[in-house]
């Protein structure tokens, strides 16, 4: 077939081990860049794939939290030049849904690289026999290159540790924009961050620039206590009944940061008459928690959904990447272990315990 040649980790199906496979890449095509992947985070959403827990077509590249260096501009695109620092968006909006007519491209219906480019017109990525290979969220980052639409590559400050610009193409923007855009914490308010993943430290880092004057972090495991300490919180516990009191009879705000319906039923509880339940943690598809309709509408307490933290990549990318060169956000703290491509499966069996925050491919 004659394309470039690549390599990437493939997902073949549910609860199977990731490989890594040599593969063929096309030229970008109109309005699509061809990029050098930097640096991939290894993040819960991949791990709910392989589990079975969120149900995706195969075979593809899995990998969307990643950093990439703009190799080369297919025809039409704009505001991006060769050697850019980029990073991957895993929604490209339409930007023609009602949702991205109404500035919500996080909510968009139709958003390019859907179906994880397994529709033939759209496959820029092959084994070597010709079998279509898709690339997760149209992004695949751990792919070493992939050709991805224009629209998901966002260019930021060129000084950006590649580890650094990976974490804010998911985890980092889910975690400070679930608190700074969906949940709208305002300064002096108290904030209770439940589950201390790379999303839930970095819901605590939001709520640190939002000027929150109380942050209670909730997490089961010990070493993740310690870490939002350093990433600023008031308080860290194992102990939900200690919340009560140290938010001065329930939070303002509370982000749920795991994804399982006992800590999203627990959140619920714990904010206070007239606060804000905000659910950033996402549970295997089809499970349903449940709350007191009762209390919920008496004490007038709010639920909200926060998708990609409500963000608009191409401005939230590049003021993330400027606040953390400015030194006020210590991103540096999410940045357990630097790995290889073929260390994403033991990555994978961390994440799983809940051992670290983020491992990092590095290429
Ligand atoms: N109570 C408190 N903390 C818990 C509990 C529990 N019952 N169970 C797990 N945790 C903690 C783990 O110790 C870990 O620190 O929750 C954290 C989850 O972190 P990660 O697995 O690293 O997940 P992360 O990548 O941060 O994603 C969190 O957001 O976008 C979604 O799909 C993503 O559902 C996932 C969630
Ligand atoms: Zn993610």
């Amino acid at each position: 077939m004659g394309g470039l040649e690549t390599r990437g980790l493939v997902f073949t199906g549910p609860r199977r081990r990731l490989e890594i496979e040599g593969l063929e890449l096309d030229p970008p095509g109109e309005g699509e860049v061809l990029v050098r992947m930097l640096a991939s985070g290894v993040c819960h959403s991949d791990l709910h794939v392989v589990d079975g827990e969120w149900e995706r077509p195969s075979d593809v590249v899995l990998g969307h939290e990643g950093a990439a260096i703009v190799e080369a501009l297919g025809p039409g695109v704009q505001g991006l030049r060769e050697n850019d620092l980029v990073v991957l968006a895993w929604t490209a909006p339409c930007e023609a849904c009602r949702a991205c007519r109404r500035n919500q491209p996080w909510l968009c219906t139709q958003p390019l690289g859907d179906g994880h480019r397994l529709k033939e017109e759209d496959v820029r990525l092959r084994r070597p026999d010709g079998t279509p290979i898709g690339a997760y969220s149209g992004i695949g980052t751990f792919g070493e290159r992939q050709v991805v639409a224009a629209s998901a590559a966002i260019p930021v400050d060129p000084n950006t540790p590649p580890e650094i610009a990976a974490l804010i193409g998911c985890g980092v923007t889910t975690g400070i924009g679930a608190v700074v855009n969906t949940a709208g914490v305002r300064a002096g308010e108290s904030v209770v961050v439940i589950g201390l993943g790379g999303v839930g430290l970095s819901a605590v880092m939001g709520a640190t620039l939002a000027e929150a004057r109380t942050i209670v972090a909730l997490d089961t495991n010990q070493a993740k206590l310690e870490l939002a300490r350093q990433a600023g919180v008031t308080d860290a516990t194992t102990d939900p009944a200690e919340v009560d009191a140290l938010t001065d009879g329930g939070a303002d705000h509370v982000i749920e940061a795991i994804g399982l319906t006992s800590t999203v039923e627990m959140a619920i509880d714990l904010v206070r008459p007239g606060g804000t339940v905000t659910l950033v943690g996402m549970t295997p598809q089809g499970e349903r928690a449940s709350f007191d309709v009762y209390r919920l509408v008496e004490e007038g307490k709010q639920i909200r959904g926060s998708n990609y933290g409500s963000a608009t990549p191409a401005v939230d990318f590049p003021r993330i990447a400027r606040l953390y060169a400015d030194g006020r956000l210590p991103l540096d703290l999410l940045v357990t272990e630097t790995i290889g491509l073929e260390d994403v499966n033991r990555a994978l069996g961390a994440l799983r315990r809940g051992d670290g925050a983020r491992r990092v491919v590095v290429y």
